[in-house]
């Protein structure tokens, strides 16, 4: 008979996760009934609580009811999914897009589908875990190059010929904010035959005067050895992600995402929000004003540890988790919420703060940030 609990205490014992109970209002948040400004959140334009894109949900509520009752194949396919699929891939400058039900399902999914036994991939060390996850669940060889380091992925595009090979990167890297070179990326996978899987969740909405992301900046959407994949969850205040590519390339998903077939497709309200947070996205105000706050931030902190970024994403290293928790634990004391991350999440002695800034910050909630983060000593 297995001792269940024993097993359970074995889990937790190597780590120590709190999950708090917190309730976002706009700007603030309430944890353990503290009220704290909340420079931790992924909302980065604040269109999760726009009063426009909460009022499409509710409408589409009212027409077509909560859940979507099935997957894709099934009868969850409703028509908004293709007119969104459609005008997200106009506005990002792809032929095609697919929708899923998170950031998470789209990595595993593709990778799953576009790799076998046979097939190598070659992954950022600092990639998301759903990157990580997605390629170990394919059964490819991986190859882990030391984060943004090129030249490494070229000798091993060198050292490791196959029929295919893909190379995997998050575009903005998530808790260092710093951000891939999609050029020669693209261009290794011009001279290596591979192709290129870019997740940009992070700087779609972020990135480049119109927010198109790292890809749209870089002038390369619509490249024939180029996927891209990120979420409605971030920047865009929803949920679920999308998956950019040929037309080829999406119906070749469609027919083989197990993440796709056989989970519940995206309810329709949740859609419904992210296509009136695109119609917002597109008139370019809050990219404006996240832009701007960005350089307010990287123009007050000198002399902080910030890690090399220019995005939304400003972490500032620390080195040990009793250092980032002290931390942590100091700004709230003083009315802010900013986590310390730790590993497993990024690797040893490198904990930290991770400060994300929104269009929704006010110039003095910044400033009064900064004050904090200098007192810190
Ligand atoms: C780079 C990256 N990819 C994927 C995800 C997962 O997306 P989702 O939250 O929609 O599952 C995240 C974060 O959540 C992320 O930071």
């Amino acid at each position: 008979m297995v001792d269940t609990g024993n097993w359970f205490d074995v889990l937790s014992e190597t780590r120590q996760r709190k999950f708090l109970a917190s309730q976002r209002d706009g700007l603030w948040i309430e944890v353990h009934g503290q009220k704290l400004l909340n420079f931790a959140s992924n909302d980065y334009l604040g269109l999760s609580t726009h009063a426009q894109v909460c009022a499409a949900a509710k409408t589409a509520i009212d027409k077509h009811g909560l859940g979507s009752g099935a997957s894709r194949l099934v009868s969850g396919d409703d028509p908004l999914l293709h007119d969104f699929e459609r005008d997200f891939a106009a506005w990002k400058g792809f032929e095609a897009c697919l929708m899923l039900g998170s950031g998470m399902l789209a990595n595993m999914g593709l990778l799953q589908a576009l790799a076998d036994r046979h097939t190598h991939i070659f992954s950022d060390k600092l990639n998301h875990a759903s990157l990580v996850d997605g390629a170990r669940l394919s059964g490819a060889k991986v190859h882990r190059f030391s984060h943004l380091d090129l030249n490494i992925l070229e000798s091993q595009l060198q050292k490791n010929a196959a029929a295919k090979r893909i190379i995997v990167s998050d575009g903005v890297f998530s808790m260092d904010g710093d951000a891939a070179d999609v050029q020669t990326l693209l261009n290794l996978a011009e001279t290596y035959e591979t192709i290129v899987v870019i997740d940009d969740a992070h700087g779609t909405g972020t990135v480049g005067t119109d927010g198109k992301g790292l890809v749209g900046q870089a002038g390369l959407a619509g490249h024939g050895r180029l996927l891209e994949v990120g979420t409605l969850g971030k920047a865009l205040g929803s949920y679920g992600a999308y998956i950019l590519g040929s037309a080829s390339m999406i119906e070749g998903l469609k027919q083989r995402m197990r993440t796709l077939i056989y989970s519940t497709a995206l309810p329709v309200c949740v859609l419904a929000g992210a296509q009136e947070a695109l119609n917002i996205i597109k008139q370019g105000d809050l990219i404006k004003k996240l832009h701007h706050n960005i350089g307010f931030f990287l123009e007050n902190t000198q002399g902080l540890h910030l890690l090399p970024s220019q995005t939304a994403i400003q972490p500032i290293l620390l080195g040990s988790d009793i250092q980032a928790l002290h931390a942590a634990q100091k700004l709230r004391e003083v009315g802010f919420f900013v986590p310390a991350i730790r590993p497993p999440t990024v690797p040893q002695g490198q904990s930290r703060l991770r400060v994300t800034l929104s269009a929704q910050h006010q110039p003095q909630d910044i400033q009064r940030l900064i004050e904090a983060l200098f007192n810190l000593g």
